[in-house]
């Protein structure tokens, strides 16, 4: 049954793609880059969800999750940040595959390794990002109804996006998502 390896296999398709998911730490911080330029490209400071993060959202390396490769390299980010909109909330983002590992299910099983520490840490009640609702729907995110939460900067109302940590969790977000104040 190989319960020796620590790596997983995604289930999709036909590409398998080994790897592990760790937190996040400073010695992965280059290799972060790296993943993040390559998969964005230069369009990836222009984003709104960048404004969030520079206003003073905390990172969360604890509950952010990282896919390592056999070699141990970095080929999957999924980040968690610590803002805040009517009540303590996480901001999910960046989350980037390493081109050359996309389309394996990386994608999808990162994020739900980053929801599933959000959830166990207990500290906020729900996680926000900005995204495609079709590809973050199975690990839990509907809209967020129109008008609910302001962002600094543009953004397409169908891809905000919330997915509660506990039941009630969604109650008390609303307004704008800005840096924490404790
Ligand atoms: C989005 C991303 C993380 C997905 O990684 P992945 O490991 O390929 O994801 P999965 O294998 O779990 O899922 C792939 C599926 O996601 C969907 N998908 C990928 N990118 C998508 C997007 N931008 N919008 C909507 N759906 C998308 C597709 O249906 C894809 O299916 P396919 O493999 O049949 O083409 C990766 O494409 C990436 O790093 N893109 C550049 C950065 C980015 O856009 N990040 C997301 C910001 S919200």
């Amino acid at each position: 049954m190989g319960g020796a390896s620590p790596y997983a296999l995604p289930p999709r398709k036909g590409r398998c793609v080994a790897y592990k998911f760790v937190a996040e730490t400073l010695e992965h911080a280059d290799a972060i880059e790296r993943v993040l330029d390559r998969a964005f490209g230069p369009g990836r400071f222009a984003k709104t969800s960048e404004r969030v993060r520079e206003r003073g959202a905390l990172l969360e390396p604890g509950l952010s999750r990282l896919a390592l490769d056999e070699a141990g390299d970095v080929i999957g980010v999924c980040r968690i940040w610590r803002a805040e909109a009517g009540a303590p909330i996480y901001f999910l983002g960046p989350l980037a595959v390493d081109p050359a590992a996309q389309h394996a299910g990386l994608g999808l099983a990162v994020t739900q390794a980053s929801v599933a520490a959000c959830r166990a840490s207990g500290a906020c009640e729900a996680v926000i990002l900005v995204g495609a609702e079709t590809f973050f729907r199975p690990a839990g995110f509907s809209v967020v109804p129109s008008g609910l939460l302001t962002l600094p900067g543009p953004v397409n109302p169908a891809r905000l996006l919330w997915c509660e940590l506990k039941p009630g969790g969604l109650d008390h977000v609303r307004g704008d998502v800005r840096a924490p104040s404790r």
